[in-house]
């Protein structure tokens, strides 16, 4: 597929790597953006082949937030029944793993966005921040949310109601990132991926297992995610890739998943 706003490529048989590309706006996510990179992850989701995705934006930005210049003259009776941004949420509906590489600014719509892959890391140069309220807003693309789950209140407010921009190095301190990684054009891109290949090696329906219920984590109360995870894993013994798994320890072999 041919678009505009992105670019796909293969960095690994397993692996597709979807770049944010309209570098002149810093990544702004306009609408036509989200569309392909809808399409992009969703095909990636389909295919058999590939095992997880990255997606990252340029040095400079991974995203400077959602495009301003399309959304300054909405009005409310438009975004509330157009439901403006309702396909931001795609994302957060994949099976397969997503991980962000972030570097440069992740503002607003472009911090949401990392916050909705299932893993982050953070080249140095990473700046993290909303600052919609500055702009007169709040954050849309579930920002307020998930930083509250994932950075606790206090810096969740501050974020929100400063719109303060924070560093790779104190994202990281706060758990908002798994790790910062080197220095380096691309470093954090080639990490991303090499992370994508490692889970792409192991069963995709263990993967996809273990990604819903980290997920019902953010959900689900204690008591109803321990039942949640306890019976997927009960699930579990039905594949081929548990018996595989297990026979391939006993034998002292590497597994050779089938994905079954
Ligand atoms: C549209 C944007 C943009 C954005 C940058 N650009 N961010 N266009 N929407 N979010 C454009 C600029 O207008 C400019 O275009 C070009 O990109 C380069 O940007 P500069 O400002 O000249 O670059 P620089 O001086 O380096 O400053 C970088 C920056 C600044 C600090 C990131 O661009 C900035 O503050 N951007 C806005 C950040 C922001 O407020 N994000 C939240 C958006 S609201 P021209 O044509 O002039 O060259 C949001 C709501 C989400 O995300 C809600 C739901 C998901």
């Amino acid at each position: 597929t041919q678009y505009n706003y992105i670019l796909t490529s293969r960095p690994e048989p397993s692996v597709v790597l979807i770049t944010l590309n309209r570098p002149k706006a810093l990544n702004a996510l306009s609408s036509p953006l989200f569309q392909e990179l809808n399409q992009a992850l969703e095909e990636a989701d389909k295919d058999d082949t590939v095992g997880a995705m990255v997606l990252t934006g340029s040095e400079k930005a991974f995203a400077a937030g959602a495009d301003i210049k399309e959304m300054k003259d909405k009005q409310f009776a438009d975004v509330y029944k157009n439901k403006f941004l309702e396909d931001w949420a795609k994302i957060t509906q994949l099976r397969k793993p997503i991980i962000a590489a972030v570097s440069g600014y992740a503002l607003g719509g472009g911090c949401e966005l990392a916050l909705m892959c299932d893993i982050i890391l953070a080249s140095p140069t990473a700046k993290f921040g909303q600052p919609e309220i500055n702009l007169g807003v709040i954050p849309g693309g579930g920002g307020s949310q998930r930083l509250a789950l994932t950075v606790g209140k206090s810096r969740a407010m501050e974020m929100v109601l400063t719109g303060r921009t924070v560093s790779a190095q104190e994202a990281e301190k706060w758990g908002m990132v798994s790790r910062v990684v080197g220095e380096g054009e691309g470093e954090v891109v080639r990490e991303a991926v090499a992370v994508a290949k490692e889970i792409a090696s192991k069963s995709q329906i263990a993967v996809q297992a273990g990604k819903e219920v980290v997920n019902a984590a953010y959900e689900l109360t204690l008591a109803e995610g321990l039942r949640f995870e306890r019976r997927i894993f009960h699930g579990l013994f039905a594949t081929n890739d548990q018996k595989e798994g297990m026979a391939a320890f006993a034998e002292k072999r590497k597994a050779n998943f089938t994905h079954s």
